[in-house]
Order: C-alpha cells, then sequence, then structure tokens
C-alpha cells in the first residue's frame, strides 16, 4: 500500500519572474525532498493510505477527480476538513490506468482553492498500459509527458487574482506544470503526451501547431483511460477537468523549427442570455486575458537535431488494438433520466429545478446500487458548453444530437459520437442546444447509502450551485 501525507497549506514560490506568488497547494514529502502538488502514481488494485492535514485558515478537501470511491473518500464537499483539522483517506484504485487527478472540493470555495492551486495529478498504471509502454519505447518523464494546464488571472504584482460569485474565471497567464512561457526541446520523433485541462473555466482547443498547419495526432485515450483503438485527430476540444492521452510525430521536422501548442479559437457559444446580464464583467475582472474560445499559446516545443538513433517512429508503430474496451452496453430497457442545464431569469444555474445553493446536501433523488441508467442531459439554446462530471461512476457517452457543426462534424461512431466519446469518460460536455446520453452502471462494492455529485466543472457554475447530490443505495 502507499502511505503518506498532503498537507493542504499557502506558501510563496517563485512562479513567474519578478516577485512571489501565494500558492495554496498540497505539500507531500518524498524521498527527503518537498513536493508541492505532486504527480502520485499508482497501480491499479493498489491500497492508499493518506494524511489530510488542512492548515489553511478555511475548510478543504482532497476530491480524487475520476476514481470510483466511497463517499467518506470521495472527498467531496459532503464532508467538508475544517481548518486545522486532520483525516485519514483510505481507498483501492480499482480504476482503468489513465491520468486522474486531484483537487479541492469545499462548497463556495471550489473555484478560488484551485485558481490558488490546490490540484494536482495522479497516474494510474496497470499491465495493458504498461505492455503500450512497452510497445512504444517512449520512456516516461522523457517522451512521455503530463501536462497540466491552468490559466491564472495575474495582477501586476504577480499576485493570482479571484473574486467570489465571478462568472466563468479565465485567466491573463497560462501555465503549464506551473511554468509560465513554457517550453521544451523536443527529438525530432514520437512523444505522447497526458494532457490535463485544469483551468477552472476555459475550455481549449488543443493542436500542435507546425508551419501554420495542426500536425496530425493519434488520441489514445480519454478521461477514464485507453481507448480500444488510436484515432487520428488534428485537434480536439478539452474541457475543464477533462484529460486525453496524445501521441504526436515530430519526425521530420527540420532541426531549429518550432511546433506550437495551441488551443485553436472556436465559437464558444456563449448565449446564456439575450439581455447580457453576467454576474461579473469579463473583460474587467481578467484585464489581458484572452477572452473564451480566443487562440491561445499553450507550449512551445523546440525541435532538435536528433542523435544518431533512428527517432522517426511513425504512427504504424502504434497497435491497431490499444486496449480490451468493454463494448458499449445494449441499454434497451434502462430506464432513462432527464436533466436539463439552464439559466433562470435572475442567471442562476440550474439542473432541473435544483440548484446546490438551495437544495443543499440532500440528495435530489437516489438510485439502486447495481442498476444500470441513461441520463439524458439536455442544454438549453441560449446557454453555454456546459463541462458535466460525474463522481463515483466512469459512464460511456450513447450519443450526441443536436450538436453544434464543429461536434456534428468530428462524429466517427454511430449516435453522432467523436473519438473523444469512444472511451469512459467522467466529464462530457453538453453544448447549447445539445442532448447528450450516457449510460452509467451504479455497481460498487460498498454497502450502505453513499451520496455522490453531479456537476457542471465549470468551477464558477458550480460555486454558484450548477450542482445536485444523489444517493446510492
Ligand atoms: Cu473535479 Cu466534483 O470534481
Ligand atoms: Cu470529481
Ligand atoms: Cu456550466
Amino acid at each position: 500500500s502507499r502511505a503518506g501525507t498532503l498537507t493542504a497549506q499557502a506558501s510563496r514560490f517563485q512562479v513567474l519572474a519578478g516577485a512571489d506568488t501565494e500558492v495554496w497547494h498540497y505539500a507531500a514529502e518524498h524521498e527527503g525532498r518537498r513536493l508541492a502538488n505532486p504527480l502520485l502514481r499508482a497501480r491499479r488494485g493498489e491500497a492508499i493510505d493518506l494524511q489530510l492535514h488542512n492548515r489553511l485558515t478555511e475548510v478543504t478537501t482532497v476530491h480524487w477527480h475520476g476514481l470510483a470511491l466511497d463517499e467518506a473518500n470521495d472527498g467531496s464537499g459532503l464532508h467538508p476538513l475544517p481548518a486545522g483539522a486532520h483525516q485519514r483517506i483510505r481507498y483501492t484504485v480499482r480504476d482503468r490506468a489513465g491520468l486522474y487527478w486531484y483537487h479541492a472540493h469545499p462548497h463556495h470555495r471550489t473555484g478560488r482553492q484551485l485558481q490558488m492551486g490546490l490540484a494536482g495529478l495522479l497516474m494510474v498504471e496497470d499491465e495493458e498500459e504498461l505492455a503500450l509502454r512497452e510497445r512504444l519505447g517512449l520512456a516516461w518523464g522523457e517522451r512521455d509527458l503530463p501536462l497540466m494546464l491552468a490559466d491564472k488571472q495575474v495582477d501586476a504584482g504577480n499576485a493570482i487574482t479571484y473574486k467570489d460569485c465571478a462568472d466563468d474565471w479565465i485567466g491573463n497567464r497560462m501555465l503549464v506544470n506551473w511554468t509560465p512561457e513554457p517550453y521544451l526541446d523536443v527529438v525530432p520523433g514520437l512523444y505522447r503526451f497526458r494532457i490535463a485541462n485544469v483551468c477552472n473555466a476555459r475550455m481549449l482547443r488543443p493542436a500542435f501547431v507546425h508551419d501554420g498547419q495542426p500536425l496530425p495526432m493519434q488520441l489514445l485515450g480519454v478521461d477514464g483511460g485507453l481507448l480500444a483503438q488510436p484515432w487520428p485527430m488534428d485537434d480536439l476540444f478539452l474541457a475543464p477537468a477533462q484529460r486525453v492521452d496524445v501521441l504526436v510525430d515530430f519526425g521530420g521536422i527540420a532541426a531549429g523549427e518550432h511546433v506550437m501548442l495551441r488551443s485553436l479559437d472556436y465559437a464558444a457559444m456563449e448565449n446564456e442570455d439575450e439581455s447580457g446580464a453576467f454576474a461579473g464583467d469579463p473583460i474587467a475582472d481578467h484585464p489581458g486575458a484572452v477572452p473564451m474560445g480566443g487562440a491561445l499559446d499553450i507550449m512551445q516545443l523546440r525541435v532538435q537535431a536528433g542523435d544518431g538513433v533512428p527517432l522517426h517512429r511513425a504512427f504504424d508503430a502504434l497497435p491497431a488494438r490499444l486496449a480490451e474496451l468493454p463494448a458499449l452496453p445494449d441499454t434497451a430497457g434502462w430506464p432513462v433520466r432527464d436533466l436539463r442545464l439552464r439559466m433562470d431569469s435572475e442567471g442562476r444555474w440550474f439542473i432541473n429545478d435544483w440548484n446546490f445553493n438551495d437544495t443543499g446536501h440532500e440528495p435530489v433523488f437516489s438510485v439502486r446500487r447495481g442498476s444500470r441508467e441513461i441520463w439524458e442531459l439536455r442544454n438549453a439554446m441560449t446557454s453555454m458548453p456546459h463541462p458535466i462530471h460525474l463522481h463515483g461512476f466512469p459512464f460511456r457517452v450513447l450519443s450526441r444530437a443536436i450538436s453544434p457543426p464543429d461536434v456534428r462534424g468530428r462524429a466517427v461512431a454511430e449516435g453522432g459520437r467523436g473519438p473523444q466519446d469512444m472511451g469512459y469518460c467522467d466529464t462530457v460536455v453538453v453544448w447549447p442546444g445539445e442532448v447528450v446520453r450516457i449510460a452509467i452502471d451504479f455497481s460498487q462494492p460498498f454497502t450502505g447509502t453513499q451520496r455522490y455529485m453531479l456537476h457542471c466543472h465549470n468551477l464558477e457554475h458550480e460555486d454558484m450551485g450548477m450542482m445536485l447530490t444523489f444517493a446510492v443505495t
């Protein structure tokens, strides 16, 4: 089993040139080294045993985003840890290999605490993943790299700023693994990137651009690990909380040339309200920030000369079959639960008639353990794209309907599903007007009543109540 301590605390770090920045983070110690927001690694089946200390001056939690845990260890806002207190966290990692993450989740404070930095990555590994790694021959940490993308709104004194009850907290600095203006020296060969969008609210559209053209990528995995087969893509949509596992080939690019990992522009579809009644002023609150949907450079890749070893291993090195992914279940006869995403006339976000600030922690419905359901997520036309996240149960996307053209155009399978819909997900984007059906299997090895959350992972929407609690009994 893996044992250790995570301490939520505030520290000052040299993040940006000039003055130190106050960062809230999970501190850990490993082999005598002090680490902030460490990248955690676990084997599937491994037992985790952690102490969480809260040395902040307010409540916090650590939520294991994407893992199928019991309520007590899930770390949602149902069990906030008071300032000064500590708590033991014990669970077994049962999930498929993939890139998961951990972050704070106290209701009303999640947006602030993530903007201040309380988030890190968790890499789960299993035999299948290690076999693929072996086959690709890309060394973890060299040619196989995690990229945690987070935008921060930073003022002239290098302080991270945040305003409670703001709308869409987008930032003027894009950090990759906490590095500003990041670049990576790459050899002209194949690279594997595990990319996580840890922004509060900014949806990204990543592409690797060379000479003004996106380099072809192969999508290997999503939130819940490997897909059955790789899918070629030029760019993808990565909403807050989502992760992708992609392969890019820099082979054939001359030494000295650059590739830019860029978020391409897209139609943000922020059609939430014809009257324009916004909770915050997106321009005044975010000086210097690229508006939502605007093109944004993320990281530069500087191609170096190869060192003589044959590096150009094109995508045909990829196995046709990546993983044993269960087929999409036959959902005939499964009950359908309707969940409508909408805003009321006062600008509050709702799921059906529920806003978490009214319903509180009380479950608004319950589901039988072991049952299977289709949840139909239906977004209003006057709305925004909402990345909807389910705790406790990885799900499969069954279908998309009434999708915007740029989503429809990505379909590769029946039901309008795109490549990113082809695996296990924990967060799914529902665009304005769209109807997305997901299949959920509520089997789990726990007993008694376990409560979980469903919410928008735009953290400002979540904190303003676009969240609900449901029970599994
Ligand atoms: Cu990543 Cu309920 O959260
Ligand atoms: Cu979660
Ligand atoms: Cu939302």
